[in-house]
C-alpha cells in the first residue's frame, strides 16, 4: 500500500513552555495540574489527559518558549542507541522534528502506554531503532535469550499494535543477518527470499533467529517499513563502527559481505517515508559487496598507512578461537530500494568517503 501525503501542522502557542534551567535549559510544557509548576491557566495544551510533566524532557527538541509550527513529528524509539543516534542526527539534518522515546520515559513494550504517548504528542511517523544486540557482540545474546526475544521478536509486534491503535505508519530497523552466503545461483538475496539463517533453518545465532522472528511477526503489518541494516560503518571512529573493529581486532576472518553506511542508511529510512514509497521490506545496504581483505586494503591506503592485518585460516579456526555462535556473512540485493528511489551509493564509494572523512575517536571525544 502507498501511504497518503497529508502534511500535519500543529501550532504550540506561546506561553505553553517553562524554561527549566536546572535541567540544562530544557523547556517543559505548562500544564494546569503540574505539581512542580502549579496551576497555569490559559495555555494551549494538546490532549491534556495524556500530558504529564514527568514525561516531558523527551520533547525538548521541539519545545520552545515561542510559537512553534511543526509540520512533521517523528517519534524515535531507541534514540539513545548506536543506530538510533544516527537516525536522530539525520532527522535533524532533514529539518524535521523528533521526539526521542526511551524505556525510561514510556514502557514502549506496552501498546496501550505507547499509543497514549504517540497520540498525545501527535506523532506523524514512528521509527523503531530499539532492540537487543548483545554486548560486546552477538555471542552475549546466547546468554540473554529472554531479552533478545523480547527486544527483537516481541517488541516489533507491540509497536505495530500501538501504531495501529493511533492510525500512524511506522518503520522498523531490521537486519540483513537473517541470511547467510549468496543467493542460490549467485548474487544477493532479494527481499522476498525466505531467511536461510533463522530458527526455521536451524543454523543461526540466537540474535539472527530473533531478528528473523521479528520480521515474521510483521509479515502482515500494513503501514510498516522494515529496513534491513547490515554491518554498519561510518566516518566516526568508535567501538561499534565496522571500520574501527577491523582495525582493532587482532585477527580477522576474510568473508564477503554487504554493508551499510550508517548515515546513508538513516537517510534512506527517512526518504522511504518522505517519498511515500510502498510499505514493506527493503534491503538498505550500499549496493555491491566487499571482502574483509578488500576493506583492509582501503584502510591501509588511507587512515592506517602500512598497517598489517592478520587473518584466520578459515571459518573453522575463527569459530574455535574467537566466537561461540555462528555469524551471518551474506550478500543482499538492493534493486528494490534503488527502483523505489531510496537507493544508497555503491559500497566502495561509501567506504572511501568514510575513510576520507575519518574522525579518530580521540578527536570525537574532544568535540
Ligand atoms: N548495530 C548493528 O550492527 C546492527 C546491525 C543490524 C541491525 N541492527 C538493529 O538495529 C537496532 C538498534 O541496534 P543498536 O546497535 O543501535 O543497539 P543499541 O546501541 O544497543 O541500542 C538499542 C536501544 O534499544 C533500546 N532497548 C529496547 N529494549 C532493549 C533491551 N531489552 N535491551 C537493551 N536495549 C533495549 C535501548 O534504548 P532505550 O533504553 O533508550 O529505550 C537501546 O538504546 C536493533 O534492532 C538491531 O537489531 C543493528
Amino acid at each position: 500500500m502507498r501511504p497518503s501525503l497529508s502534511p500535519v501542522f500543529r501550532v504550540l502557542a506561546a506561553g505553553n513552555y517553562h524554561s527549566d534551567n536546572e535541567n540544562g535549559g530544557i523547556f517543559r510544557p505548562f500544564h494546569p495540574s503540574c505539581p512542580q509548576l502549579g496551576p497555569v491557566g490559559g495555555g494551549f495544551v494538546p490532549s491534556p489527559e495524556v500530558w504529564r510533566c514527568d514525561c516531558f524532557t523527551f520533547i525538548q527538541s521541539f519545545c520552545s518558549p515561542n510559537c512553534v509550527e511543526i509540520e512533521t513529528l517523528i517519534a524515535l524509539l531507541g534514540a539513545s542507541g548506536f543506530v538510533g543516534s544516527a537516525i536522530r542526527r539525520e532527522i535533524h539534518l532533514a529539518g524535521l522534528e523528533v521526539a526521542p522515546l526511551s524505556r525510561r520515559i514510556v514502557d514502549y513494550y506496552n501498546p496501550a502506554a505507547l499509543a497514549e504517548v504517540l497520540r498525545g504528542i501527535g506523532a506523524d511517523f514512528v521509527i523503531n531503532a530499539a532492540g537487543y544486540t548483545g554486548r560486546p557482540n552477538v555471542d552475549a545474546c546466547e546468554l540473554r535469550k529472554t531479552d533478545c526475544l523480547l527486544g527483537n521478536a516481541v517488541l516489533p509486534g507491540r509497536i505495530n499494535d500501538a501504531c495501529q491503535r493511533v492510525g500512524i505508519p511506522w518503520g522498523h530497523v531490521s537486519s540483513g543477518c537473517v541470511y547467510t552466503g549468496e543467493r542460490p545461483g549467485g548474487g544477493g538475496f532479494r527481499e522476498y527470499d525466505p531467511p536461510n539463517f533463522s530458527f526455521r533453518t536451524n543454523n543461526c545465532s540466537f540474535y539472527s533467529g530473533s531478528k528473523a522472528l521479528g520480521e515474521e511477526v510483521l509479515a502482515d503489518a500494513e503501514e510498516c517499513y522494515q529496513w534491513r541494516l547490515r554491518i554498519p560503518f561510518s566516518e566516526h571512529d568508535g567501538a561499534r563502527n565496522y571500520l574501527s573493529k577491523v582495525q582493532r581486532y587482532p585477527r580477522l576472518l576474510d568473508v564477503r559481505n554487504s554493508l551499510s553506511h550508517l548515515g546513508d542508511f538513516a537517510k534512506a529510512c527517512l526518504a522511504s517515508w518522505l517519498k511515500r514509497v510502498p510499505y514493506g521490506v527493503y534491503n538498505l545496504t550500499n549496493p555491491g559487496s566487499i571482502t574483509t581483505r578488500e576493506v583492509c586494503e582501503l584502510i591501509s591506503q588511507t587512515v592506517a598507512p602500512g598497517k598489517e592485518f592478520d587473518f584466520f585460516a578459515d571459518e573453522a579456526e575463527f569459530m574455535a578461537v574467537a566466537a561461540s555462535t555462528p555469524r551471518s556473512n551474506c550478500v543482499l540485493d538492493t534493486t528494490k530500494a534503488t527502483q523505489a528511489g531510496i537507493g544508497m551509493p555503491p559500497i566502495e564509494d561509501a567506504i572511501e568517503r568514510a575513510l576520507r572523512n575519518w574522525i579518530p575517536e580521540a578527536a570525537l571525544a574532544a568535540v
